[in-house]
């Protein structure tokens, strides 16, 4: 084969190998073979510069460049959302959906709220060309370099499912709780300060000038809201249930509901259940599913009327 095509078709297959590891956490070749391709890569890529790719696979490792992060205007502002602390808070904004569609029916998107930093990821054409940070909401640091350090996000998005021309996604990356542990007791070990919480840590790692670094912090990363002007569905579950086919790793346990009573039982099966989780949550989120009722219900100076944040109890001394 000639080398033209085999840097086209190992790149193709380094793709589909991470995403099976990081995303779907079901790998399909041993970390030798992977390694080897990865080399095979890199050396190909070497002789052949004309090739270039600023999203080939071999952009991960990070480059040795110094950064200092440009300041990006977001298409749409990055808003928070309301807090709740209890179920009457809970009932209260509730009813005030119910009001605000003035009776028409609706569906709730329950879905874990991570606790670590946001990211706005824009593709073109089914590539990567920028991470931003939530900075003031309206202004965020262009993070792109170390962001494709990050394995779980997606640089190219897979080949065989139609994904819009252009979108925005949205997410939280985390440190997990095992890289935390390892982390801090190497700088106990070699006596640094420790990192208070995965969420520090995370984004200590994401704001450092040196991508060689990021990609060895093992950060994690979850999506949970897709936006543009062409989306596959006017449901939000549903879109990011596409998103997964395009390559991307969303919110764990998603489930769509309609009544109070299956809201609380979501919150209180996740109270107790995330222990289990590999990564920081610290409440739930709770979204009116329909993007048209979404549009309708509109926003307050600071947040989406169409959705609130729940915070777990053990959570809600801790700021
Ligand atoms: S949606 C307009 N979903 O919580 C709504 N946010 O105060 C956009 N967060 O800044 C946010 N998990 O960093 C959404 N499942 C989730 C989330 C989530 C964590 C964070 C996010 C945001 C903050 C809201």
């Amino acid at each position: 084969m000639i080398e033209t095509e085999r840097i086209k078709q190992l790149r193709q297959l380094l793709h589909e190998y991470n995403h099976n590891y990081y995303v779907l956490n079901m790998p399909t070749v041993t970390d030798r073979e992977f390694d080897d391709l990865m080399h095979e890569l890199q050396q190909l890529e070497e002789k052949h510069p004309e090739l270039y790719d600023s999203n080939s696979p071999t952009q991960r490792v990070g480059s040795d460049l110094t950064q200092g992060f440009a300041q990006v205007e977001h298409k749409y502002p990055m808003l928070s959302l309301a807090n709740t602390y209890n179920e009457q808070d809970v009932q209260d904004w509730y009813e005030s959906v119910k009001r605000g569609l003035e009776g028409e029916e609706f569906e709730v998107c329950c879905e874990m709220k991570y606790d670590g930093l946001s990211i706005s990821l824009t593709y073109e054409n089914g590539r990567l060309v920028r991470g931003v940070t939530r900075g003031d909401g309206v202004y965020g640091d262009d993070v792109t370099t170390n962001v494709k350090t990050i394995r779980c996000i997606p640089l190219v998005l897979n080949e065989n499912v139609a994904y819009p021309e252009a979108f925005e996604i949205r997410g939280e990356i985390l440190m997990p709780w095992s890289v935390f542990d390892d982390l801090n007791a190497k700088r106990e070990a070699a006596e640094e300060p420790l990192f208070a919480n995965p969420r520090n840590a995370a984004s200590g790692t994401l704001k450092s000038q040196d991508p060689r670094l990021v990609a060895d912090r093992h950060l994690d990363c979850y999506l949970y809201y897709l936006l543009g002007e062409t989306l596959p569905s006017d449901g939000h579950y549903e879109n990011l249930a596409e998103a997964a086919k395009w390559g991307f790793k969303i919110s764990q346990g998603m489930r769509k509901v309609k009544t109070l009573q299956e809201i609380y039982d979501f919150i209180n099966y996740w109270d107790a259940e995330r222990k289990n989780l590999p990564v920081a949550t610290d409440g739930i989120v709770l979204k009116v599913n329909s993007i048209r009722q979404q549009q309708h219900l509109g926003y307050t100076a600071k947040s989406p009327r169409w959705a609130i944040a729940y915070k777990f109890k053990a959570e809600q001394a801790v700021t």
